[in-house]
């Protein structure tokens, strides 16, 4: 088989790829035409480029159906404000507290709980999900809690499966008993609805990179009003306000944001939440449950491969975890860029307790394929011919290697 000229990006997972042609027009024009820092000086440019960052605010908030846009705090992705969420709640003044999440967590939730876990503050409880569908069972949620807890966190889609977790029912669980609700949206925000009141969120961490089609370099961390007054920041330094104060501001969104913000990059990403909320997310879900549906009639029953999460479309995201018979996932992966000219991720996607569930830990993971706003009902059918003619060729394979030992 010959090269493929043709290049298909679909490792939106990842970081989406294209963008709306705004969100770079927007870019340019800040960097030819402001170039200021928000908040650190009374010129024309610095005070647009303030109005431009508390836009992106307004806009966020108004997607996500959040209590202010000032609660609507900028970070560096959505690791970072996973680490403020859950290191700002769990510190050593709260030693002895514990804290629940699951095996389908990204390490983006599980390291920062190991990492308390293994200074002593805190204990924590990993709830299993189920190895076929990836879901959690809110009532295992229910079950895990103690007087001490002090955060649930989950991961709303799975960045492995595609699985789409039921965090409506979780956070009215965690909203009765008190305990802050940390939501890690990077796979879900902008691909499903989000509504941070209906769904009971104290803490919603997402990038801005990714299904919200901003660029690299941006994410956010919304505090539910109240919330501030427990959750620590983790950083101090120069906000351009309050200067004389020793201490770090205790207002939103200061006290949480030091330092110059990355204006370019919020600049971009505002209007990448302006193009979702123009498009609006049932659309795009839509799009989303037809691309995962023609995905899945054309691969379903192709001997040899094998996807994992759960069966059919409901409770999840475009996001594919698949193994082809005879393959190990990077081989898989480098086949379909080198044939096929399909650009996927392999591997265990930070997320092991993931792939231990699923059973894929020891095998080196999976070759994930994941579908962004961009991608089209063809770029699907040609990715699943492609999946179904390589397993057409892997008993082929797999004899070829047994023979050589
Ligand atoms: C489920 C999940 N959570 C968190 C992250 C971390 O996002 P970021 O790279 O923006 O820190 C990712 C990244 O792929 C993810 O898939």
């Amino acid at each position: 088989m010959s090269p493929s000229s043709r290049r298909l990006y679909l490792d939106n997972a990842a970081t989406s790829r294209p963008k709306p042609p705004a969100v770079a027009d927007a870019m340019c024009r800040y960097a030819s035409e402001l170039g200021a820092s928000a908040g650190r000086g009374a010129y024309a440019e610095a005070i647009e480029t303030g109005e431009l960052i508390h836009e992106c605010r307004r806009r966020l908030n108004r997607l996500f159906h959040g209590e202010r846009p000032e609660h609507f705090v900028f970070t560096l992705n959505c690791s970072d404000a996973l680490n403020l969420a859950i290191k700002g709640l769990l510190g050593p003044e709260d030693s002895g507290a514990h804290a629940i999440c699951t095996h389908i967590d990204h390490n983006s939730i599980l390291r920062p709980l190991h990492a308390v876990e293994e200074r002593g503050w805190t204990s924590v409880t990993r709830v299993p999900v189920d190895p076929t569908s990836g879901l959690v069972d809110p009532n295992d949620i229910c079950n895990a809690i103690r007087p001490t807890t002090r955060l649930i966190a989950i991961t709303h889609a799975s960045n492995v499966t595609g699985t789409v977790q039921p965090v409506r029912e979780i956070g009215r669980i965690a909203r009765e008993r008190g305990i802050p609700f940390v939501v890690d949206a990077a796979q879900s925000a902008g691909h499903v609805p989000i509504d941070v009141r209906e769904d009971c969120i104290d803490l919603l961490a997402a990038p801005g990179h990714k299904a919200l089609l901003g660029p690299l370099g941006t994410g956010f961390l919304y505090i539910r009003p109240g919330i501030e007054t427990i959750l620590r920041t983790i950083r101090e330094g120069g906000t351009g306000s309050v200067s004389e104060q020793a201490v770090q501001p205790d207002f939103m969104p200061d006290k949480y944001e030091p330092g110059s913000h990355n204006a370019i990059g919020i600049i971009g990403l505002s209007e990448g939440v302006r193009w979702v909320a123009e498009q609006t997310i049932a659309k795009l879900a839509a799009h989303q449950t037809e691309l995962m549906q023609t995905f899945i009639d054309a691969i379903e029953d192709v001997e040899g491969l094998t996807y994992f999460g759960p069966r059919g479309v409901a409770d999840r995201v475009g996001v594919f975890s698949v193994r082809v018979d005879g393959y190990e996932p990077h081989e898989l992966s480098a086949i379909l860029e080198g044939q096929f000219g399909i650009l996927t991720r392999s591997g265990i996607h930070c997320a092991p307790l993931a792939h231990e569930a699923i059973g894929t830990a020891a095998l080196g993971g999976t070759t994930r394929l994941s579908f962004g706003a961009f991608t089209t009902l063809d770029d699907v059918r040609y990715a699943a011919d492609a999946l179904t003619q390589i397993a057409a060729t892997s008993r082929v394979h797999a004899s070829t290697m047994a023979a050589r030992g």
